[in-house]
């Protein structure tokens, strides 16, 4: 195992305002109103061709105030800056930013503030605002001018202080660096061979701490660490097949974006990706493939929606109580209570002790009060697990924004704990520990997995936050931690992750029983041995779209059993298929056992698309999916059409029948939201903020905002005279649970006419981005229930060992004809 070349040159900082996009191979004009097939910015014309627009002035113009023209309502995005009723009642993208010359905003106020020389000017000449090219509506443009003018001014000014790393053009003390001529990508500093920045270029003058010259957001690589990870822009056009002159990649990437190469001999495969990587995976090879051996459609066409019928009892929601910061990130701790885990905000409910705005926060669902967490680097889209101590870890995040507490600082590499236990109070309300063990590799957007000797399997993340499309930004590399989460400092390149860029952050990772992992990014997966660093097997693809950042769906290990084997069985769905508010989502489900021999992918429908939908295993061995939304994508302001009911999967029935419709909520939980299940057998529903900075408020530009409410989902096996008809007083002498199949006892109060029970051990993990890092629930052997009797005292057979259950701490729930009591926190060894 050797470090990865690809950290070389390990820089830290934030994204681009660049689009993830699609390209599908031909449009119809007379199809779905919005998605005619063609990029946004583009036209089908006639003969089914996407051509770039060239009429259009800006269409920055938004949202109409009437709420009979609200999205969640019908009318549409347009795609192609025209609208109204003359136009199908489309109505305008509050993100197109195209205009004339295909320029985006940001490129224009970087003209500004080259023409202004970084000055604050308040307001904005009027004059000067019409001599931007032609901007028509110069109310509206001056305020979004004016704002971004601001933040880029204050930017600027954080950049060039010393105290802020500022490593060249610093205000006051200049800091000597052996100048070299100021590179055109903006980067500057010791990563980047030393360069300054321009005095009098566009960006200003100051190189932070971070190798960026001061600079506003847009093209290449921002400073504003609170964007996300956006995807650079498909060439709009795109040349038709690359001609077999063309040059072969050396590196692997192809395609209009990169010289026009062609794949060749390329080991991933010939395909050149609409994205620009050779592979051979649908994702390569199907929509938007630009050359090489190119399907005209899908091998396999994914299922449309399908019906869920109305469940007799669907259970309710009831909003129970605030979060006290966003709920980018969540987990059920040995406490009984739930941390809530943000990105670093400018407001939120609740101050830590040194009087800033707290980015954490530990929530009692018993008595639904919310207690504030300091930490002490940006936790933003960072990834997680639970130690085999029974402390929760949250690994990566991104750079700090001293602006807004100067106390945070870098994320990057940040290994984070919180320990709780069931019978330690004092440890209630204390802050995460960074004790300064760090990653061996910045990491943002990264998963991770407990394996069975308590090592943590962390792999994937962004290394800058920059765009993934260019391979040096991103880190398709795993590394593993030591059981108390010391990293052993090798990053080791991941094949599924190299060959799946850019769709390769946040994968889904399922530890199987024989100790292999599932590992599945875009469309692909594998069975993975992280001892021998070898691929056990490939899997095929899952047919229909991106399942993964920014299109991501849910993915869940079913429940195992000695029944069957406890052999893994996992369920994906949801997706979508570019990064943009116009993406259709996938209402399709594949599920799979990943050991069996042709292991093959069952294909299912939910009722609709649905991009971040999350799936939750109930005690029951029913999955419950909430959360997302019918049309968009991950990243600010990207997703609309909320999908507010909760869908009911079983298992145990027969394809077709496993889907039912449960309750509805009322609150929209779209990007930055969180499902997990409680003790008492509830589900708590929390988050969903898709907007950069907190907003309490909608208003024309963001239709949805920051959500504090809490809710809980009480399902239906809790409903009505159900709940009195929980087992109770459930005790389990010794808390400690050696995996080696022994016994140990579970005792309980039933009704005299319960008929039987389930005892089962439940995992909920880590859970961020509709990903349930860790998720995990077996169904256990037992005897001694005896027919009729009300005190039940049962001796209950461990799990066989730690590839079914690693070691870390789990919930015992006691099912009781399908109503479970209050689950008991116990340790497995
Ligand atoms: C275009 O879409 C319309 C309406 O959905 C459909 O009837 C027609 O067959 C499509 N044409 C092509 C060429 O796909
Ligand atoms: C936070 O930032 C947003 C967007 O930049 C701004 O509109 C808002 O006023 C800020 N809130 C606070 C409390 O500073
Ligand atoms: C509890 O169970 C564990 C695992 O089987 C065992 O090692 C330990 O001795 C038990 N403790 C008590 C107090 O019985």
């Amino acid at each position: 195992m050797k470090t990865s070349t690809l950290l070389l040159g390990l820089a830290a900082s934030t994204s681009a305002n660049i689009m993830f996009t699609h390209v599908p191979l031909s449009c119809n004009q007379t199809g779905m109103q919005m998605y005619h097939g063609c990029l946004r910015g583009q036209w089908c014309t006639e003969n089914g061709d996407c051509v770039p627009v060239q009429e259009i002035k800006y269409s920055m113009s938004f949202r109409s105030a009437d709420p009979e023209l609200d999205v969640r309502d019908g009318p549409e995005f347009s795609t192609d800056g025209t609208c109204g009723p003359a136009h199908s009642n489309t109505i305008c993208d509050p993100n197109s930013k195209v205009n004339t010359a295909g320029a985006e905003i940001p490129q224009i106020i970087a003209e500004l503030v080259v023409f202004l020389g970084a000055q604050v000017l308040t307001p904005i000449p009027a004059q000067l605002l019409a001599q931007m090219a032609g901007v028509e509506q110069a109310s509206v443009m001056q305020n979004v001018i004016q704002q971004a003018l601001t933040e880029a001014v204050a930017l600027h000014m954080d950049h060039c202080l010393p105290s802020n790393g500022c490593q060249s053009g610093c205000t006051g003390a200049v800091v000597p660096t052996s100048p070299t001529s100021p590179r055109s990508d903006g980067r500057c500093g010791k990563n980047f061979g030393g360069a300054t920045c321009a005095a009098n270029g566009p960006y200003g003058g100051c190189c932070s701490g971070y190798g960026h010259v001061a600079e506003i957001g847009s093209g290449n690589g921002g400073t504003t660490t609170s964007q996300e990870p956006v995807i650079g822009t498909v060439s709009a056009t795109m040349p038709p097949e690359s001609t077999a002159t063309a040059a072969v990649t050396t590196d692997g990437t192809c395609g209009a974006g990169n010289g026009n190469t062609v794949c060749g001999n390329w080991p991933n495969g010939n395909c050149c990706s609409m994205y620009g990587f050779c592979g051979n995976t649908a994702a390569h090879c199907g929509a938007g493939c630009q050359s090489g051996n190119c399907l005209s459609a899908p091998v396999i066409a994914a299922p449309g929606p399908s019906p869920a019928p109305l469940a007799p009892n669907g259970g309710r929601f009831i909003v129970v109580g605030q979060s006290g910061v966003p709920a980018m990130h969540a987990g059920l701790m040995p406490n009984g209570r739930v941390f809530f885990l943000d990105k670093l905000e400018n407001y939120t409910q609740l101050k830590t002790s040194d009087g800033y705005y707290a980015m954490s926060s530990e929530y009692d669902p018993a008595t639904n009060n919310v207690v504030p967490l300091a930490y002490s680097t940006n936790a933003f889209c960072s990834g997680g697990t639970f130690l085999a101590d029974g402390r929760v870890i949250s690994v990566g995040g991104n750079a700090p924004l001293t602006w807004l507490d100067p106390n945070i600082g870098d994320g990057f590499t940040a290994i984070r704990y919180l320990g709780r236990s069931s019978s330690d109070a004092s440890l209630n309300g204390q802050s995460w520990s960074e004790p300064g063990n760090k990653l061996a590799s910045a990491r943002w957007y990264a998963t991770a997995q407990t394996m069975p000797d308590g090592t943590i399997f962390v792999a994937s993340g962004s290394l800058n936050g920059l765009n993934p499309t260019v391979l040096a930004n991103n880190n398709p590399t795993y590394e593993i931690l030591s059981p108390g989460a010391v990293t052993r400092g090798n990053n080791v390149p991941l094949d599924i992750l190299v060959k799946n860029q850019p769709y390769y952050m946040y994968p889904f990772i399922h530890l199987l029983s024989d100790g292999t992992l599932f590992i599945f990014v875009s469309k692909a997966s594998q069975v993975f041995n992280v001892g021998s660093n070898t691929i056990v097997k490939e899997l095929p693809d899952l047919p229909g779209d991106y399942r993964t950042y920014p299109n991501t769906g849910g993915s869940v290990l079913l429940p195992l059993s000695s029944k069957n084997n406890w052999t893994p069985d996992i369920i994906i769905c949801g997706g979508g298929a570019y990064q943009d508010t116009t993406s259709p989502t996938d209402p399709s489900c594949g599920r799979i056992q990943p050991l069996k021999a042709n292991a093959a992918w069952e294909m299912d429908s939910m009722p609709e698309g649905r991009g971040m939908v999350e799936g939750t295993l109930l005690p029951d061995g029913t999955v419950l999916w909430l959360n997302g939304g019918n049309r968009g994508a991950q990243g600010f302001g990207l997703m609309g059409r909320p999908t507010m009911e909760a869908l009911l999967y079983n298992p145990a029935k027969a394809l077709g029948q496993r889907f039912t419709t449960l309750a509805s909520s009322t609150i929209p939980r779209l990007y930055h939201s969180v499902a997990l299940l409680l003790l008492d057998g509830t589900v708590m529903v929390a988050g969903s903020n898709p907007v950069e900075m907190p907003k309490l408020q909608t208003d024309a530009q963001d239709p949805y905002v920051t959500e504090f409410r809490v809710e809980q989902y009480i399902p239906p096996y809790l409903q009505g005279e159900l709940a009195n008809q929980r087992p109770t007083n459930i005790a389990i002498p010794n808390k400690t649970i050696q995996p080696n199949g022994g016994q140990f006892v579970v005792s309980f109060n039933v009704h005299p006419n319960a008929q039987g029970c389930t005892v089962v051990l439940y995992h909920g993990g880590f859970v961020t981005h509709s990903v349930h890092m860790g998720h995990r629930m077996l169904e256990l052997d037992f005897a001694g229930w005896v027919a009729g009797g009300t005190t039940q005292t049962l001796s209950v057979t461990a799990p066989p060992n730690h590839h079914v259950a690693p070691p870390g701490p789990y919930v015992v729930y006691v099912v009781v004809d399908g109503v479970p009591g209050i689950g008991q926190f116990v340790q497995v060894a």
